[in-house]
């Protein structure tokens, strides 16, 4: 996690390593950090906090610098303290950011110790920096100091490094976190992601893993972990800067919401025809492949997993075998290895470490084809898959996911739906599907039409400590990601159930000060469902449900019914998660909590 920003620019470029920061917070905002190269030493300032802070306390008339590095932080090694912010700095010669672990830190510190360097920092970039700085002593110029640092180095790492002697010089080198080169005329940039470049270039370079760059006076050379110089395509971001500006929305998340009905219509265009799934769309090699698969393995985290476990019952509905796990159980439990299996990937970012390392698991373990379901175009899931499957959602800054989640809902659904035709899926049914698609974005804005009704239902919950969400079936996953938004961001402890195991324990929960969250459609389930309400009702329990408006369910004593309006029962997950996002986002806003950057989380976790 944490963000980088690099720059050797013409101009002064502390206001744009300051922006480039503060687009970078989502990835980490536990204390931000700035170095430049300035009247022959190396200047740093710090703070604990945000990059607000940051800005505030520099003094932007006077911290002036034309090559310089940058770093907002999400803790691993080592506290939320000024002493353990980046950047790092070697004997007032080096200054260095670094985003992954570094997992043998312990014996380069010792080596280090015993060399006399001293360390002030608990983190593992503070070896890193000392350890260039060594070689600079025994006489290599910084390229080569990095280039053998990381030939030491075990673990993860993104690094911008720059050095007091070689002033229009900035190194950057990657393995397994994400690091692009932004070129503009003589001016080049480094960055964790395009956001973070987007206000000075759109021209960029995707750095491959073991890949090290040499940004020197606007010339920029790459070397691949082999030493030898290397080509990579300069290509052009469609990110524009003002796709991430927040406008008319008090929170990227209330933006995001409001977004769904584009972000669907987007992820549709060009993948439907008037009555069919279009295949291609997928890749060329996408039919080939589905004829193979015998059966689907889904791996992701957080959200994206809750994705996967909705489509898992579109799958198995229309005749393919499907398995869905958590990214790091996928990688810790064994495994019989399905023959003919397609593993689907399903991530945001397309960086989270778990999911990439459990693509490369199953890869190694014999999973025969690899697709991922992505909303970044250059990210290391999308160039590490087989096939690609873009979600169209744009940039999602706020932590907690929406837009991302519905727009991977809907490709998993076209996903399943070509999959499915060749198992049994008949075509009517997939005509219609592709209708009940087409009007998804219209059902959203009805669904988001809500918004003030459930704004009001929000101030039941500001008082709660805990909430109680429970589903079913194809919705039991919409539970799970309805109590994971209000965790993310109200702090209230809430939980998911299948509807059906409220009997096996969590009934003993049940009292007035808990209020208990159905998803209730009007499906085969719904009498189930039902039964279940009345056994939350008989307890005392304040029941909110979100319920179809034909399905014959009535406000009464201890019951709230928000009706939804009628969607057809596949398409469903879609439209009854928006109700439950709008709902935990005004309990936050009645909290007082920072929404689009919930204490302790990242947007994209890229350490394991
Ligand atoms: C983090 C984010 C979640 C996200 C999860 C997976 O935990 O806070 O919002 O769902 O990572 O991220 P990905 O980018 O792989 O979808």
């Amino acid at each position: 996690m944490c963000g980088i920003v690099g720059a050797v620019a013409k101009s002064n470029i502390v206001p744009m390593l300051i922006d480039g920061l503060k687009r970078l917070e989502y990835r980490g905002y536990d204390s931000a950090g700035v170095a430049v190269i300035k009247d022959q030493s190396i200047q740093r300032r710090v703070n604990v906090g945000r990059v607000a802070q940051l800005e505030q306390d520099i003094d932007f008339d006077q911290f002036k610098a034309l090559t310089g590095i940058a770093h907002t932080r999400w803790a691993t090694h080592g506290g939320v303290t000024e002493g353990n912010a980046h950047p790092h700095i070697s004997k007032n010669n080096v200054a260095l950011v670094h985003n992954g672990i570094i997992e043998n830190h312990q014996e380069l510190r010792e080596e280090l110790t015993a060399k006399g360097y001293n360390f002030y920092s608990e983190t593992d970039t503070e070896v890193i920096v000392n350890k260039v700085d060594d070689f600079i002593s025994q006489g290599s110029d910084l390229l080569e100091a990095v280039q053998k640092t990381v030939a030491l180095l075990k673990g993860a790492y993104a690094l911008g490094v720059i050095c007091l002697s070689e002033s229009g010089r900035l190194i950057g080198a990657r393995s397994r976190s994400p690091l692009l080169v932004g070129i503009k005329d003589n001016e080049a940039f480094l960055g964790s992601d395009m956001s973070a470049l987007i206000a000075v270039t759109n021209q960029f370079m995707v750095m491959d893993d073991g890949d090290i760059v040499d940004i020197n006076n606007g010339q920029v050379t790459l070397y691949n972990s082999d030493g030898d110089v290397v080509e990579r395509d300069v290509k052009t971001s469609s990110l524009s800067a003002n796709a991430i500006e927040l406008g008319q929305y008090n929170h990227y998340m209330q933006k995001e919401i409001f977004e769904q009905g584009q972000a669907i219509a987007d992820t549709l265009e060009g993948r439907i025809s008037a009555d069919k799934v279009l295949e291609q769309s997928f890749g060329h090699e996408a039919a080939h492949i589905f004829d193979q698969t015998e059966s689907v393995q889904i791996i992701a985290c957080g959200t994206s997993y809750y994705s996967g476990l909705v489509a898992r019952n579109w799958f198995e509905k229309f005749g393919m075998r499907c398995d869905v796990d958590i990214a790091t159980e996928f990688s810790s439990r064994p495994h019989v290895v399905p023959e003919d299996a397609l593993v689907v990937t399903i991530s945001q970012s397309g960086e989270t470490i778990d999911t990439l390392t459990a693509l490369e698991k199953a890869k190694k373990w014999g999973y025969k084809y690899s697709l991922t379901i992505c909303n970044a175009p250059e990210s290391s899931l999308v160039r590490t898959s087989d096939l690609v499957f873009m979600t169209h959602a744009g940039p999602e800054i706020g932590v907690a996911s929406t837009k991302a989640f519905t727009t991977q809902l809907v490709s998993l659904l076209l996903l399943a739906i070509v999959i499915g035709r060749r198992r049994t899926l008949e075509e009517k049914t997939e005509h219609s599907l592709v209708n009940e698609l087409r009007s998804l974005p219209v059902k959203v804005e009805q669904a988001l039409a809500q918004d003030q009704q459930i704004a009001k239902l929000a101030q039941r919950f500001a008082d709660k400590h805990h909430a109680l969400f429970l589903g079913r079936g194809l919705h039991f996953p919409i539970a799970l990601e309805g109590a994971l938004k209000l965790k993310e961001i109200s702090y209230i402890h809430a939980e998911a159930y299948p509807a059906g195991e409220l009997k096996h324990g969590p009934l003993a929960l049940v009292d007035s000060q808990m209020p208990v969250i159905a998803v209730a459609p009007n499906n085969n389930l719904l009498e189930k469902i039902k039964s279940n309400i009345q056994e939350v009702r008989a307890r005392g329990g304040q029941l909110i449900v979100f319920a179809d408006q034909e399905s014959g369910m009535d406000a009464d004593a201890g019951i709230e019914v928000i009706n939804v309006a009628p969607v057809d029962d596949t398409i469903s997950p879609i439209i009854y998660v928006i109700p439950l996002q709008l709902l935990a986002y005004h309990v936050a806003v009645i909290k007082g909590t920072d929404i689009d950057k919930p204490r302790n989380l990242a947007k994209s976790v890229t350490v394991e």
